[in-house]
């Protein structure tokens, strides 16, 4: 095929860490869906599979229908793998160490709402954030036949070790230089900079502001951009600042492979950059959601604060669990980023990377004339 642009195909934005990980666009996608991470790196990306809500035994399944999903092509898994935890705990564990007050706010959740209780479990209500549980979680990784590793919050350097051990290419989200130069110690591969307009845990600095401070801390390893990023142009404007390539989230919620409950689809579609917050609610850790009712009754001044992770989700897990299942509108978010702007129509991966890909070559090629001037 005649190639244009320095070699560079015209349906393609391959560089070095593309050629490094045997993918054709720097355009990374985390997902809770083996379904939408498998159709990321199918359509040249890289798709990772945040497995943070899965217990050991679905993790190691799902990880093995994923590479199923995608025989011929690089993917990934992401844990939350936090330190300073308890070494072993479940909810009931925990229950002790609940103040009534919050147990009878979210009570009141229930009743205001008219939530019934769950009849089945997920993981808000089954598990709570231990060492134990990254342990199991780290092992069924370690044994799957992953790509790549991605560590969302924390990067234990025995965790990281493990991994590269079983060939895996590693990778931290970082929000900060404090967090880059740990994540460098413990032996990490590639540094995702992600800002404050992410989706999900994130720190208080700003993606235009992160990236740049990373990549200089980074000594010499490859950075993705992250936080806030629907558009070719802002992947465009990431690479120009030295990343190689961007990592996304949000955008990937609007996509058809992900069969996200109608109500909570309405909400994303509807959402615009203003309608995001950041929380502890979610997690006891600041973490970027849309707004719901749920944020808006923490927020509200008979709310007790928020507990510190692992114990909110011990105290709001049965009730998010009935939430989900029960599918109490109001009630329903996820995580999402200020980039939930480029939510705007159900469609598929496929064509989601390609508009990503073709905006920004576009806004390459805009930029020649600066150069010939
Ligand atoms: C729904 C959702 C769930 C997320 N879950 C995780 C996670 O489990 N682990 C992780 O490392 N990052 C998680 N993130 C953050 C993403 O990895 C990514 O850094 C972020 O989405 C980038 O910003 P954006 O949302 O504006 O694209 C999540 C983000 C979203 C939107």
């Amino acid at each position: 095929m005649a190639s244009t642009n320095h070699g560079i195909l015209p349906d393609s934005l391959t560089n070095a860490l593309c050629s490094r990980l045997g993918i054709r666009h720097p355009i990374f996608g985390l997902a809770h869906s083996i379904e939408v991470a498998a159709a990321i790196s199918n359509a040249g990306g890289l798709g990772i599979y945040a497995a943070a809500r899965d217990g050991p035994n679905e993790l190691a399944r799902k990880l093995s229908a994923l590479r199923d999903l995608c025989p011929d092509a690089p993917v990934g898994v992401d844990l939350l793998l936090p330190t300073a935890l308890p070494g072993v705990s479940t909810p009931g564990d925990l229950a002790a160490a609940i103040p009534d007050g919050h147990r009878r706010f979210v009570d009141g959740l229930f009743d205001r709402f008219q939530v019934p209780p769950a009849t089945e479990g997920n993981f808000f209500s089954q598990y709570v954030r231990s060492q134990a549980l990254f342990e199991e979680q780290i092992t069924a990784v370690a044994e799957s036949r992953m790509d790549v590793f991605a560590a969302g919050v924390g990067t234990p350097a025995d965790s990281i070790a493990r991994v590269r051990r079983a060939g895996m290419t590693t990778i931290a989200l970082v929000g900060a230089v404090k967090h880059a130069r740990k994540a460098i110690e413990a032996g990490v591969d590639v540094l995702v900079a992600q800002g404050y307009d992410a989706g999900g845990h994130t720190g208080t600095i700003g993606t235009f502001t992160l990236v740049p401070q990373i990549i200089a801390a980074a000594e010499g390893r490859p950075v993705l951009a992250a936080g806030g990023i629907g558009a070719g142009s802002q992947i465009a404007a990431a690479l120009a600042m030295g990343a190689q390539g961007a990592w996304l989230g949000t955008v990937w919620l609007g996509s058809s492979e992900h069969r996200l409950p109608a109500a909570l689809t309405d909400k994303l579609l509807a959402a615009t950059s203003e309608d995001t917050v950041l929380t502890r609610a979610h997690s006891g850790k600041p973490c970027r959601v849309v707004r719901s009712a749920f944020s808006d009754a923490w927020e509200a001044a008979d709310a007790p604060a928020p507990l510190d992770m692992p114990y909110q989700q011990a105290l709001t897990g049965r009730l998010l669990a009935a939430v989900e299942e029960h599918q109490i509108a109001p009630l329903m978010y996820e995580a999402a980023g200020q980039s939930v702007a480029w939510v705007q129509e159900v469609e598929p991966v496929a064509r989601i990377m390609d508009r990503l890909v073709r905006e920004t070559r576009q806004s390459l090629d805009s930029l020649r004339p600066y150069l010939l001037a």
